[in-house]
């Protein structure tokens, strides 16, 4: 059975991985921009990677800079002004940084497309944070930048690169739960409303849809593929941004996908995927699951169970080293069509939940 998912699973994937950390060629040396909360993480899993070198950090701040190059053991720290006020922004001097190949950055939504860009304008490498950009527009601009530079560029949707996930594409290519027939699933997190907080801010790119769809989303595309209708509800904040989403994707075949993100509940961040002969169900969150129950017909079922190096960003760091060493310049697990054509989904369920960005209205792209 043929499913429409994902080309190419990456060739250094089994299911059970200890090889991630392992070199594939001449080591790549990172620039980090921004110290924040995932930028820590992601930098402690490159840290495993034997041919990543932490090259350089940015920040706003000199103090944040100096702490998170210490702590990590960055050779070089940027921060905006530089040491004598002068220098601009710490992204930019660390864009600039000779000795940096690839650029890694975490900075909230809003800033994706003008660091990204800065980065490719001057000869580097990129793995940028998902939402990749706020718009679909933007979204285009800067890959067709990447191309035309052949330079790598990649969205950081970690969750495809994981066992769970991977191993879940498997078993339905191999036809055991049949053919797919509908997908559920959900993640969020209660998050006190701050509305100068990043994920609520709509100067930041702020709501659900931006910080939390693309993982839901990420089992009905790896499954079904790009659906051909979308309807999308949202509850709004009093600022605009979606403080929860319904997403019901629906596919010619007649298929269908109902997804939920929030970011105002407890759920079980959970993905069922169900085929004409039985069903896959995540053992935890779906963008990195640590099981997946299989069930097959009435009473047949069993529990898979994953592990995996770090916190679960090795497998997407390894495609980012393994692609650039070997001269490619965008991911088959995470391409650039699938980037824009999940911006441009996204700016259509923002359409129908009545949510704006200023960048809908930008004209400097
Ligand atoms: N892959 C994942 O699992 C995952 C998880 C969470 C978030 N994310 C994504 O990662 C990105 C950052 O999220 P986060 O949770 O790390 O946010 P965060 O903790 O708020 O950190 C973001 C950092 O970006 C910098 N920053 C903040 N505002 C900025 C501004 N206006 N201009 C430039 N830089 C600014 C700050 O670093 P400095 O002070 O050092 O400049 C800040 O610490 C988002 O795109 C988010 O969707 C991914």
């Amino acid at each position: 059975m043929t499913i429409q998912r994902f080309v190419g699973r990456p060739d250094w994937y089994t299911t059970f991985n200890p090889e991630t950390l392992a070199a594939t060629g001449t080591p790549l040396r990172w620039g980090v921009v921004a110290t924040g909360s995932i930028a820590r993480t992601v930098t402690s899993d490159l840290a495993l990677l034997e041919d990543a070198v932490l090259q350089s950090v940015s920040s706003r701040g000199q103090a944040s800079a100096a702490a998170f190059a210490q702590d990590f053991g960055f050779a070089a720290h940027y921060f905006d002004g530089g040491p004598d006020g002068s220098a601009g922004a710490g992204y930019l001097q660390l864009v600039a940084d000779p000795d940096v190949d690839v650029v890694y950055i975490a900075t909230p939504h809003a800033q994706h497309y003008d660091i990204a860009r800065a980065a490719l304008e001057n000869g580097k490498h990129v793995l940028c944070e998902k939402a990749l950009t706020i718009t679909a527009a933007e979204a285009r601009t800067l890959i067709a930048l990447a191309r035309e530079k052949q330079l790598f560029l990649m969205e950081a949707v970690w969750a495809r690169f994981v066992p769970g996930f991977q191993r879940a594409l498997e078993i339905i290519e191999s036809g055991e739960i049949g053919e797919v027939q509908w997908v559920r699933a959900d993640l969020g997190f209660p998050a006190p409303l701050d509305d100068s907080a990043r994920i609520w801010a709509p100067a930041d790119g702020g709501g659900a849809l931006l910080d939390i769809s693309v993982y839901p989303l990420l089992w009905a595309w790896g499954t079904l593929g790009r659906p051909d209708s979308l309807h999308a509800a949202a509850k709004l904040t009093d600022l605009g941004v979606d403080a929860q989403n319904a997403l019901s994707l629906s596919y010619a075949n007649g298929a269908q996908a109902q997804l939920i993100s929030y970011l105002g509940a407890q759920g079980p961040r959970t993905a069922s995927v169900a085929g004409s002969l039985g069903y896959i169900e995540t053992v935890g969150s779906v963008n990195n699951p640590k099981g997946l129950k299989i069930s097959v017909g009435w009473d047949s079922e069993r529990t898979e169970m994953f592990e995996y190096p770090g916190r679960g960003y090795t497998y997407q760091l390894r495609e980012v080293t393994r692609c650039v060493q070997a001269g490619l310049t965008e991911s088959a697990t995470m391409p650039l069509d699938d980037s824009l054509a999940i911006m441009e989904l996204f700016d259509e369920a923002r359409r129908q939940m009545g949510v704006h960005y200023w960048n809908d209205t930008r004209t400097d792209i």
